[in-house]
This record gives structure tokens, sequence and C-alpha cells, in this order.
């Protein structure tokens, strides 16, 4: 019963599907939340302030200037007063105005002046929202924490159009909002998280590949850790024995070249953690048939060249994440090594490791790392590759927490 109790403060702008926003508030209230909606003047071009106001048995605010409005409750105390401020439906043009702070009417003056968390559930036609201005906003939107449930694909309203711009239908929205108030447990929940994990196959031929010891372990569990935080993780994976973790998106790969592309193709995201066994080069020319072994002709030699270094790409890319952060595997000099690293490849954090054969690390079940920043280093306990991944996905959750 996430919802029972739970003030929801409904901002409905104006379009069409403003008509689901009825039912939206009799679901809300059926839970146990109490609604207090706002109307933008658009919304009240779809439906009427009596029909939203006696569905929710409240008052409904329309009016920034309104004097008795303002000596009631005010605008300020309406935005905060409020466990959740839903917006259903939210329009390009309110998302627009919230994507760069504008405040000329109640709805968005309100949406400036909140400090609770915020849900849209956008509503419009699908040229508009595939619009690169509207999706501009969005991923400014999605930057500040603002977040949404839909829209959805189908037909329009209004028109034969079909696409995406359709609002969420009620009981969707509703769970969207449970989820969202429950985010207390799902500190990342609304983050995007992009890690990669295990080895890169470098191919010599159709048959045969330079690869290396990495089992993917220790991705695959920080995977793992950041989507039981709330993430929303995409995994890409180099070729590993074990299975895809849970509610993670895996893409799966074979080269660096492949990790590389799979990464960008995942940004923007806020956090990135680059754990894979990356090949540092691969051959030149891999050949395009098997080399075969001739009697007499002299032994081939493998011609390599560097491979995309990843997490030095990530780090330096226009959409940096947030929060990036590598693994260094080292078998001699761990600490010096993994701070010149942290410079290096304009990463946040290294979680670096001592490798020597002596340790097991790799290809093993535990792990024994140090936590290193640019302002001090942690020697962590002896711990298994899931308690350094919760433990990690911990100290990301710190660097997401609300001011
Ligand atoms: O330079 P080194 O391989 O020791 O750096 C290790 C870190 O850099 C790891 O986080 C690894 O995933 C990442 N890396 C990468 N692409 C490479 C080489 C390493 O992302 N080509």
């Amino acid at each position: 019963m996430v919802l029972a109790g739970k003030r929801i403060l409904l901002i409905i702008s104006g379009g069409i599907a403003a008509y689901k926003s009825l039912d939206l508030i009799r679901r809300l209230r059926e839970r146990g939340a109490t609604v207090r909606p706002i109307m933008t003047s658009g919304a009240q071009q779809f439906i009427t302030p009596l029909a939203v106001g006696a569905l929710a048995a409240d008052y409904v605010f329309t009016d920034l200037f309104s004097r008795q409005d303002e000596q009631d409750v005010g605008h300020i105390r309406l935005a905060r007063d409020c466990d959740l401020v839903l917006i259903a439906p939210a329009t390009a043009d309110l998302l627009a105005k919230m994507a760069n702070g504008l405040a000329d009417d109640l709805a968005s003056t309100v949406l400036l002046a909140t400090d609770r968390p915020v849900l849209a559930a956008p509503a419009m036609n699908p040229k508009m929202w595939a619009n690169p201005a509207t999706k501009r906003n969005i991923a400014t939107l999605r930057g500040d924490g603002i977040r949404f449930v839909g829209p959805t694909s189908g037909e329009m309203a209004e028109s034969k159009e079909a696409g995406t711009g359709r609002m969420a239908e009620p009981l969707e929205i509703v769970a969207a909002v449970e989820m969202r108030l429950d985010d207390g447990a799902r500190p990342l929940a609304g983050r995007k998280a992009v890690v990669t994990s295990g080895p890169t196959y470098e191919p010599i031929d159709p048959v045969r590949y330079i690869a290396n010891r990495s089992s993917g372990r220790q991705g695959h569990a920080i995977a793992s850790a950041l989507a039981a935080l709330g993430a929303d993780v995409t995994l890409v994976s180099g070729p590993v024995s074990i299975p895809d973790p849970m509610g993670v998106h895996v893409v799966h790969v074979e080269r660096a070249e492949e990790m590389r592309d799979a990464v960008l193709c995942a940004l923007p995201a806020d956090i990135a953690v680059m754990v894979a066994a990356v090949a540092d080069w691969r051959v030149a020319s891999a050949a395009d048939q098997k080399i075969k072994k001739h009697p007499g002709e002299s032994i081939p030699t493998l011609a390599l060249t560097e491979n995309p270094d990843i997490l030095k790409t990530v780090g330096h890319h226009t959409q940096r994440p947030k929060l990036v952060i590598g693994f260094a595997a080292e078998t001699q000099d761990v600490e010096a090594n993994a701070k010149a690293k942290l410079e290096r490849k304009g990463a946040d954090m290294i979680i670096a490791n001592d490798v020597s054969p002596a340790t097991g690390i790799m290809g093993g079940t535990r792990n024994s790392v140090k936590l290193i920043r640019h302002d001090g280093v942690e020697q962590w306990p002896d711990l298994e590759k899931d308690e350094v991944a919760a433990r990690l996905a911990t100290v990301i959750a710190e660097q997401f927490k609300p001011e």
C-alpha cells in the first residue's frame, strides 16, 4: 500500500489526453492517495475544473495571481506540501518550460519551486515527441532528476496518425507513481549506468583468437548491484560462461571495437563502470581464412595494432557520464599505477587490484581491492566479488544523493 496516505500534486496540462486524468484521479484515490489538482489554462479547454475537483474532492488550483489562493495556500506551499508532483498529461510546451526554468503560470511556477520528486507522463503528437527540441528538453529534464512514464505508441486520439506520443494509461501511471514513491530503497532509480565486463576476443583468423582469463564475475556482479539499487543498467559483455544478470539489458560482443561501439551507443548515461579486461592490442589484419601450416615454410608472425581504450574514450567524451569508474588489474606497484591511470583515463575512481597469479583473483570469486579517488585511497577487506559490487554500488549511490 505504497499510496496510502500519500499526497499527490497532480498538474494537468493542455492536451486531449487530459480526459484520462479524470480516471487517473480515481485510481490514485482508490489506493488511498490524496490528489490536489492544478490545471493549466490549456487543460481547461479540454476538461473542466468542476469535473476534476469533483473527482479529487479537493479545490482545483488554476491561477498564479489569485489573491485568495495565495493567501490560503500559496504557490510555494503548494509546491512543497506533497510527496510527489505528477504531471499528466505533460505537454511538449510544459516540458519545454520546465527544461528552461520558465515560470509564467501556476503549473510552471510550482514546478520550478518544488523540491519534491517529479514524475511526468508526456502526451503529444508523435512528430512533436520526435522533434529534436523535445528530445533535448527530455534529456535535460532526465539529467535534472525528472522521471517519465510513457509516452506509448499507438493511434492518436485526434488524428489517424500513429506513433509514439500517447499518454501512458492511468494504471501504468499509478504503477510508476508507486515506484517513484518507493525510491528510498532504490537510490539509483532513474539513473542510467553502462558497465563493461569479461574479456574481449581478438580474432587472428576465423578459428583462432587472442583472449585473457577474465571471467566477467566482477563486472556482472556490479551490473547486478547497480540494478538492485534501481539503476537502468546496460551491461556490455565480452564472451563469458556465466549467465546474464537479471533485470539488466545485456549486449554481447566479442572484439574491443564492438565493445566500444556498444558502450558509446549506451550514452548518455549517468554512470560508467568499465570492468572488462579489454585486449590492449588486436591483430592488425585478421586473416579471412584459417592460417594453414605448410611444412618447411616460416612460422607466421602476428603484427598487432592498438585497440581503442574504452575507458579513456568515455572519460573524455562530450557525453561523459557524471561518474566514470575504471579498474586497474596490476601485478606490481598497484597504487602508483592506478593513480596514474585515474588521471590518464579521465576517471573519477579506480578500483585497483593485484592480479599476480598467487592472489587467484583473476577468474576467482574473491577480490581484494583499493578504491582510489583523486583525494584518497581506501583499502577494502578481502571480499567476495558480489560484496565488492554491493559496496561499490553504495559508493556510487552516495554520489547521486539528493542535496
Ligand atoms: O590500461 P589498463 O588496461 O590497465 O586499464 C584498465 C581499465 O581500463 C579498466 O577499467 C578497463 O576496463 C579499461 N580499459 C578499456 N579499454 C581498453 C583497455 C582498458 O576500457 N582498451
